[in-house]
């Protein structure tokens, strides 16, 4: 039976992953701070954990035995909008800290335990196409995850583990429910997850959906700078 760790696994299209999963008969570990999402799910075990705390990271994964998941799927994520005339140090550091140095922790914990020849993958996000507004916490932590992923697909390649960036548009769920703006081809968390699944069952160095938002983003990305600063600040 194939196991996969979920970090981030108890909301939206983590929760969704694990679901889906588990219903294809994988053995499902689904890590998060609130695991009574996950509790009653056939086939999935709950460890719960805040992972931008080291300890609790290490005392969280340290009983899984080395070289024992076929895939590593590191999900969690947290998104803040800043306010310029407000710069809110605190709010950029949490993003920060939960995007970004809280996957270092995950890595140094659970490098190990994934087996040779396995899939680690990191999810990032459509954002890194394109500058947005007020997304300089959120749009800086995914931008250092694409890189983080870029980095690791290179050094893992030696064990044969490959290394996938998840790239989701908008999908509907509790994170985005705070977004006042329009979300265009917003999906389903259903949706990413089948996309997600189908992406990493073919090893893709980048799941990158929907793809008419990733197109439009890369065009816009093409415009002059000036040109993409209009039509960006409208947002
Ligand atoms: N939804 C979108 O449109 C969208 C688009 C692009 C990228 N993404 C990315 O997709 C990922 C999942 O987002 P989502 O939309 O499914 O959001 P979500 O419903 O808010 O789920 C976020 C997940 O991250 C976990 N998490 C957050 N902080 C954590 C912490 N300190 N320790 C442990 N777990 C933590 C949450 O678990 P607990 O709260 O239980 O700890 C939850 O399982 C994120 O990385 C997000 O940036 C989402």
């Amino acid at each position: 039976m194939k196991r996969v760790l979920i970090v981030g696994a108890t909301s939206g299209i983590g929760l969704q992953l694990a679901q889906d999963y588990a219903a294809a008969g994988w053995q499902v570990l689904a890590a998060g701070r609130n695991t009574t999402t996950v509790r009653d799910i056939a086939g999935v075990s709950a460890i719960s954990v805040d992972i931008t705390d080291a300890q609790q990271v290490q005392q969280a994964f340290s009983s899984l035995p080395d070289y024992s998941l076929d895939l590593l799927l590191l999900n969690a994520g947290t998104c803040e909008y800043l306010d310029t005339n407000q710069f809110d140090g605190d709010a950029f550091a949490h993003v920060i800290n939960t995007n970004l140095v809280a996957l270092g922790y995950c890595l140094q914990q659970l490098l190990t335990k994934l087996m040779d020849g396995g899939q680690l993958a990191l999810t990032g996000s459509a954002v890194v196409h394109l500058p947005f507004p007020r997304a300089e916490a959120y749009g800086a932590s995914k931008a250092a995850v694409h890189y983080l992923a870029g980095s690791l697909r290179l050094d893992l390649a030696a064990r044969g583990i490959t290394v996938s960036e998840i790239q989701p548009g908008f999908v509907a769920t509790p994170l985005t429910a705070r977004n006042l703006f329009d979300m265009p081809w917003l999906m389903t968390p259903a949706q990413a997850s089948q996309r997600i699944r189908h992406g990493l069952q073919r090893r893709r160095a980048t799941i990158a959906f929907p793809r008419r938002l990733i197109w439009s983003l890369k065009l816009l990305a093409l415009l002059p700078l000036s040109w993409q600063q209009r039509l960006l600040q409208r947002m």
